[in-house]
């Protein structure tokens, strides 16, 4: 992909003082860890509420939200969720998310009295989870309206939804949407009588896109795009190079917050829980194939790798294959595995990297699925033909069965895995979220001139302050360097520690 990216001298930004990186002997008023009973008790609610079927249940009652006429507890109905009655659980959803989220809380309190989003009108489109709504609510201690959409059909949390929804948010979102609600939501969070965002969170371009067909003249109000994908900063990019991108975007993706704690570490821990809640399948042994050796691929293939599956890559970037080959991976072409292997994964943000072809050879009881952002993948549509048979035997598992009897294994429809499937680790959210909600900051702050109509990386400082927030719940203890090494290194004391280009 070719990028035209805007360098910014990132030595002469200055953060306020409230942004500043504490060191360890420095008074540290975030530094407080839950109670080893507390950690305990935490992840212990995290997967049972997750592994609970609350939100995907279709219990009481099958109406579409849309049909629905809902009032929060004080009067408002401008929100559209599964079941506002949800809220409550909900809430203690997102207070243990809180607790694995020691930066935004922290971003909260320091921010305390400045209110830095103070008059941003912020319209968002992002998974709707606990994670999400500690940083929508963030958002808002810190000065922001938010209306709230979901950027994927199916990884809503309704008893999320409802419990923002009870907290004043404008969301639209529940899980399970269909194609024309998608959008329906979306329109909801920007076609308001009275309200104009004035900024964008966006999680694979879809609401940028909407605006910039629907609402052009929106622009005009709004200061600038955050966006988290790769697929959405990807848009955004050929947007700049076709001199249509009418205001600054910052590219969280970019930002090696992001991608090195979010794509990587994220799909390390979290391809395993997907895999495992839709099969119950031993990994030991099983032969996988992992399309894609970027951060999402080498999650996976380290995750699949440790539990002694026999993984297979591949790539078309000689470098990242290069990788997988010094990482002790097989790299081969899709057609050289395909008949033999019982997991397929795809991670490349591509489109049709698993076509019908392959589908067509696989073996019996091959297991399919995407853990790139969006559905082009795997070519999912080839299968909705009338000599092949669809069988739901659980909830986002699909036997897709061949005239021969041959099964296969789909999961999540060809959707993104892991959120659609599995949680994933909250406190590597944190970073991800802490990272928006300062890029954010940045724009809605910046003074006239500092940003163009140009596609920008968070400062290298800010992406410093990010980890900094995240290290006292490690108890982990950053060195500061002497005013001699300092000097000898070149660098300021408080950073930017490293030049752009280094890659960690
Ligand atoms: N599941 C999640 O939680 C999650 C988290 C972060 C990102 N993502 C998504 O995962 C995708 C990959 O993200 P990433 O950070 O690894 O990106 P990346 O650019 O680092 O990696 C993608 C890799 O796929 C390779 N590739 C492209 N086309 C290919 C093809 N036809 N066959 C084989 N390899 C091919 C590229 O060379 C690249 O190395 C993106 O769509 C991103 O939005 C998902």
């Amino acid at each position: 992909m070719e990028r035209t990216e805007s360098t910014q001298d990132t030595t002469a930004f200055n953060m306020p003082d409230w942004m500043q990186i504490q060191f360890a002997d420095q008074k540290r008023e975030f530094n407080k860890r839950p109670t080893k009973i507390g950690r305990r008790s935490l992840s212990r609610s995290i997967s049972q509420s997750s592994t609970d079927s609350y939100s995907s249940d279709s219990s009481d009652d099958e109406t579409s939200p849309r049909d629905k006429q809902q009032k929060n507890s004080k009067g408002s109905s401008d929100f559209c969720v599964k079941n506002i009655k949800q809220a409550e659980f909900g809430r203690r959803e997102i207070e243990i998310a809180e607790q694995e989220m020691p930066a935004l809380m922290a971003l909260r309190k320091r921010a305390q009295g400045e209110k830095p989003l103070a008059g941003a009108k912020i319209v968002g489109c992002t998974h709707i989870t606990a994670q999400t709504a500690v940083l929508i609510e963030t958002l808002g201690a810190l000065g922001a309206q938010c209306r709230w959409a979901a950027c994927n059909i199916y990884s809503t949390l309704n008893e999320v939804a409802a419990a923002l929804a009870e907290n004043g948010v404008a969301v639209f979102s529940w899980k399970g949407e269909s194609e024309d609600d998608f959008w329906w939501c979306i329109d909801r969070c920007v076609n308001v009588e009275g309200w104009q965002p004035n900024m964008i969170l966006d999680d694979g371009g879809d609401l940028t896109h909407w605006i910039y067909k629907k609402y052009p003249n929106m622009f005009k109000k709004i200061k600038g795009i955050v966006e988290e994908s790769v697929t959405g900063v990807h848009r955004l990019y050929q947007l700049s190079k076709a001199g249509k991108l009418c205001v600054p975007a910052m590219n969280v993706n970019d930002s090696v917050t992001k991608q090195k704690f979010d794509n990587l570490y994220c799909c390390r821990e979290s391809i395993l829980d997907g895999l495992k809640r839709t099969t119950d399948m031993m990994f030991g042994g099983k032969q996988v194939v992992v399309c894609g050796y970027g951060e999402v691929g080498k999650g996976c293939c380290a995750a699949l790798k440790a539990m002694g599956s026999i993984v297979y890559v591949t790539e078309i970037d000689p470098i990242c294959a290069l990788q997988a080959c010094m990482d002790g991976f097989r790299l081969v072409k899709l057609n050289e595995v395909i008949r033999q292997v019982d997991i397929v994964i795809t991670c490349t943000g591509n489109k049709n990297v698993v076509t019908r072809e392959h589908l067509d050879r696989m073996k019996n009881g091959c297991i399919v699925c995407n853990m790139g952002h969006s559905n082009t993948e795997i070519d999912v549509a080839s299968l909705r033909t009338p000599e092949l048979t669809w069988e739901r035997v659980r909830s986002q598992v699909d036997h897709v069965i061949w005239p021969d009897g041959k099964r296969m294994v789909l999961l999540a429809e060809g959707r993104l895995l892991n959120l659609s499937c599995s949680t994933v680790p909250t406190f590597v959210l944190s970073i991800t979220a802490t990272t928006q909600a300062l890029a954010l900051i940045e724009l809605y702050n910046a003074p006239e001139g500092r940003y163009k109509q140009d596609v920008y990386l968070l400062p290298k400082k800010m992406d410093e302050y990010v980890a900094s927030l995240h290290l006292p719940t490690f108890d982990a203890h950053l060195t500061e360097l002497s005013d001699e090494q300092a000097k000898y290194l070149g660098l300021n004391k408080n950073g930017p520690f490293k030049p752009n280009y280094y890659r960690y």
